[in-house]
């Protein structure tokens, strides 16, 4: 384990065992709640078949590049982030402690909460709980909404009780450590997680009117290409489902054995990452084409993302099924909590490696410490007002803080040679990267990012986010 003595020359450093162990635990980070209830929404919504240019071109230009760049510094600096960039230069480690900081408190603390729903509707799906007014259900017995984030409510006690079995599934893996806890865990979810989403294509394909869903999800529309949003959303998306700027990759990396092919295992985590989500967008789709064709409604009525797709469109869908609806509603559910889980583990365990790499305490104290905080902050997001206060913290830290994080990531290049980087991760690797590497670096990726943040702003300034007054 990483809890070493102080400083030695080099401190024993946790391994993964194989090259699966360390992949499936990156693209377990990857895939998350986003990239079964937002991703496919997101392509639909920007010109379906057609969205996929811009997300490659986004990915090839700014994901894989920043994932090399995030693999390349763990793997050399052999750290987690704050630890590695204060290898780097000692005056910037505070941008590690505040990445991991930041996924820690801004991402972590809700994010548990949206798997604890998910958690809960495992369970609702034995019954089908929801009865004939899943909207109702959800915002107003489940969650108990109240008319603001300034009205906490009270702690609903389903939701708390699936947090805590969230928190200890999270405290186990990351208690037992890389190779015991998270690589093993991994290796089991991330294929149980693959046979679940084809289980779930395979069941839909024989719904009538899934097709036409299909269809719907992504038939391309060209046109779409001219509009700036459908840019600006698919660079947007690329850095928080590939789980970058949050220090995450870094730490993973810092496992690896010194032989470790880093082009390659950001490529396959990247591309790995995408064809799931399209995938998963076929079960999506084609179950809401399903329930357009039983109730008649036009298509687009039926289309929600986020929360309203999982937890509103989808238990309808599920109750109109003809047979066994119970199992389809867990099957999705168990599908959304272990694409869940696998991600907040790495997010637990970018943080906590950070702590152990920085005082050396204990991993099992730290953990267990780390997991207990991470609940009790978590329960402001049980309580009625906590969906608005979600709402709050997912969009200004996952979009400005994230954003910003990435900017001085590529800024710490500046400082370190991007070059330099390149001539490390070109010679454990199979296929060299180039020059292109630097120029994406250094100019490009800070210059999309810029644009981002002030596309952001622009538009919380003249109307505040969601309503919510200043
Ligand atoms: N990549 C995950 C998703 O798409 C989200 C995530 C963000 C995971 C930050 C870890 C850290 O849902």
């Amino acid at each position: 384990m990483a809890e070493s003595t102080p400083q030695a020359a080099e401190p024993h450093r946790a391994q993964w065992k194989t090259q699966w162990g360390f992949l499936s635990a990156a693209i377990g980070s990857a895939i998350g709640l986003g990239s079964i209830w937002r991703f496919p929404y997101v392509v639909y919504e920007n010109g379906g078949g057609a969205y996929l240019i811009p997300y490659f071109v986004a990915l090839v230009t700014a994901g894989i590049p920043l994932m090399i760049l995030e693999y390349g510094i763990g793997h050399k600096m052999r750290g987690s982030a704050p630890m590695s960039f204060a290898k780097i230069n000692p005056h910037w480690e505070w941008l590690g402690w505040w990445m991991v900081i930041f996924v820690m408190i801004g991402i972590e603390l809700d994010y548990s909460v949206g798997i604890a729903w998910c958690v809960s509707y495992m369970w609702f799906s034995l019954t089908l709980a929801w009865g004939a007014d899943p909207n109702g259900f959800f915002f107003q017995q489940f969650l108990g909404v109240t008319a603001g984030p300034h009205v906490i409510g009270d702690i609903r006690s389903p939701i708390l009780l699936s947090l805590i079995l969230v928190w200890v599934l999270n405290w186990l893996t990351v208690f037992f450590g890389v190779e015991q806890g998270i690589e093993k865990a991994n290796k089991v979810f991330m294929p149980l997680l693959f046979v679940l989403i084809l289980i779930l294509v395979g069941w839909t394909a024989t719904l009538p009117g899934s097709k036409e869903g299909i269809v719907r999800y992504l038939k391309p529309d060209f046109s779409r290409l001219g509009d700036p949003k459908v840019w600006i959303d698919a660079y947007s998306q690329i850095f928080f489902t590939l789980s970058l700027g949050f220090g995450i990759m870094v730490t993973y990396a810092s496992y690896l054995p010194r032989k470790a092919d880093i082009n390659f295992n950001a490529c396959v985590t990247s591309l790995v990452d995408t064809l799931v989500s399209l995938v998963a967008g076929l079960a999506v789709f084609g179950t809401l084409g399903y329930m357009a064709a039983q109730t008649s409604k036009p298509f687009a009525e039926t289309v929600q993302h986020g929360i309203g797709l999982a937890f509103v469109a989808y238990p309808q869908a599920i109750s109109l099924l003809p047979s066994l609806p119970a199992l389809f509603g867990v099957l999705f559910f168990l599908t959304l909590t272990i694409a869940g889980i696998a991600s907040s583990i790495s997010i637990l365990e970018a943080f906590s490696a950070a702590m152990i790499d920085k005082f050396h305490y204990s991993r099992k104290s730290v953990v267990t410490l780390l997991s207990v905080l991470g609940f009790l902050g978590g329960i402001i997001f049980t309580t009625g007002g906590g969906l608005a206060w979600l709402d709050i913290v997912d969009h200004f830290l996952s979009h400005y803080g994230l954003f910003i994080a990435c900017i001085l990531q590529c800024a710490l290049l500046w400082v370190y040679g991007a070059p330099r980087l390149r001539e490390h991760v070109d010679s454990v690797s199979l296929f060299r990267v180039g020059r292109l590497f630097d120029f994406s670096i250094k100019y490009l990726i800070p210059a999309i990012l810029i644009v981002l943040l002030l596309n952001d702003l622009m538009t919380d300034i003249r109307r505040p986010y969601g309503g919510y007054p200043w």
